[in-house]
């Protein structure tokens, strides 16, 4: 069996058991690989927007024998992949600007998809892309790795329209989490802000809009302890 990193393994753990998963920019395909062996998909599209990694990917594929049930894929994100190709989509070790962007660029992922991210920047510009454009996160989860810290989320398109504040697009539901991991996440990502603020004010700068999502943090992080 393959052994993934805490990373991958709970961005893995995060897909719902389907048909046909997606991995885009697999690099390994490692995802790929554990999902097979764990039921969680009968076939697997493998892809990436470069050879190397996807030569990478061929190699694990080959040395676990999953070549009948692996399609790997040249694509710049879900650009060569075809909707009936996947129920679930994998999105991970990339920049929260480039996941989201990844998502706009296949309007066919507001039909039924279960989409698995893992952000390694910008998570608030991935939150706000998802809640502006109609996906509800259904799940949020801090995993630690070493020294770091990582983010790993999935959502689904849903015709609910919630009007979150500013300050969920920072922390989301983490921000009520008692779990150890998930509140030293949110506390840095409240620590960042702090700092900007500061700055901001240093420097002769407007800092209200930061200092109001420091506030509806606060004031949400205040309902965790309850
Ligand atoms: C840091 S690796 C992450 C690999 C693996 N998903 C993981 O989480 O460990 C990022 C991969 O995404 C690929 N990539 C970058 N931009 C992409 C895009 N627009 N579409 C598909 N793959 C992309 C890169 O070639 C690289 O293999």
């Amino acid at each position: 069996m393959i052994n993934l990193t805490p990373r991958l393994l709970k961005t893995a753990e995060l897909i719902t058991p389907c048909k046909k998963l997606a991995d885009i920019g697999t690099d390994h395909a490692y995802i790929p690989v554990y999902a097979l062996q764990n039921d969680l998909a009968e076939t697997v599209v493998a892809s990436d927007i470069n050879e190397g990694p996807l030569n990478n990917a061929a190699k694990t594929v080959k040395q676990y024998g999953f070549e009948d049930r692996v399609v790997l894929r040249l694509s710049d994100g879900l650009e060569n992949i075809e909707e009936t190709e996947a129920d679930a989509v994998v999105i991970a070790g990339m920049g929260g600007e480039l996941i989201a962007k990844i998502i706009g660029d296949a309007p066919w992922l507001k039909n039924n998809k279960q989409i698995i991210m893992q952000p390694m920047t910008h998570f608030e510009d991935l939150r706000a892309f998802l809640c502006d454009n109609g996906y509800k996160i259904t799940k949020e989860t801090v995993v630690r790795e070493g020294k770091r810290l990582y983010l790993a989320l999935s959502a689904e398109y849903t015709e609910e329209e919630v009007d979150f504040g500013e300050w969920y697009f920072y922390v989301g539901n983490l921000i009520y989490s008692n779990n150890p991991d998930e509140i030293e996440f949110c506390n840095k990502i409240v620590s960042r802000l702090e700092k900007k603020y500061t700055a901001l004010i240093n420097s002769g700068y407007d800092a209200n809009k930061i200092g109001k999502i420091l506030e509806e943090i606060k004031y949400e992080q205040a309902k965790r302890n309850i």
